[in-house]
């Protein structure tokens, strides 16, 4: 099996998860970025980021060099934004969709106080094009990078990947 971790990380949470993850893997690793900057003040970027979500955004995002249709499993991983994934993830779920059909898609999310419905989101995009597995959450502190989350549940993760 084929594997590619694509993830987008504002604050670095997710790019750490996502890193060990592609170290583990041996695999290749890309990051979703955005053209435009999100404010640095964290409030600001809280608000912003908060609106972003609630309008359904889509920002334009940096073009990733991979063709997604040469791998088997899809590992992608985005931050929690107002219960559901960031915006740059929507520009690129709907931007690479039909690279994916028929990929086994594996959700992964960093998050600090509530999940909300990001891998119910991601599965309802992607339903008709690929075969959505088993989203794996990672808890942060609050406004921090410290992992609460267990970190041999990114070895359940690896494990899960390769069954
Ligand atoms: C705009 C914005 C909205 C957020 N919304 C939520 C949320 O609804 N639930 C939650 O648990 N965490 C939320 N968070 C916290 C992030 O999900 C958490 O800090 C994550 O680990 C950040 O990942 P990153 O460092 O890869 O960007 C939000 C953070 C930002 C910036």
């Amino acid at each position: 099996m084929k594997n590619i971790v694509v993830y987008y990380s504002l604050t670095g949470n997710t790019r750490q998860i996502a890193k060990d993850i592609a170290k583990k893997l041996k695999c290749k690793i890309v990051e979703i970025k955005t053209i435009k900057e999100y404010p640095s003040d964290y409030d600001e970027l809280r608000a912003v980021g908060k609106q972003e979500s609630m309008d359904k955004v889509e920002p334009e995002i940096k073009p990733l060099e991979v063709d997604f249709s040469k791998y088997d499993n899809i590992i992608i991983g985005s931050p929690v934004w107002r219960y559901t994934y960031a915006p740059a993830v929507r520009t690129f779920l709907h931007s690479y969709k039909d690279q994916f059909k028929y990929k086994r898609l594996f959700p992964f999310a960093t998050y600090d106080k509530q999940l909300g419905h990001i891998f119910e989101d991601i599965n309802r995009e992607n339903v008709r094009t690929s075969i959505v597995k088993i989203g794996f959450e990672f808890q942060y502190e609050e406004d921090s990078s410290t992992l609460i989350t267990p970190l041999k549940d990114i070895d359940r993760f690896i494990e899960y990947i390769n069954l």
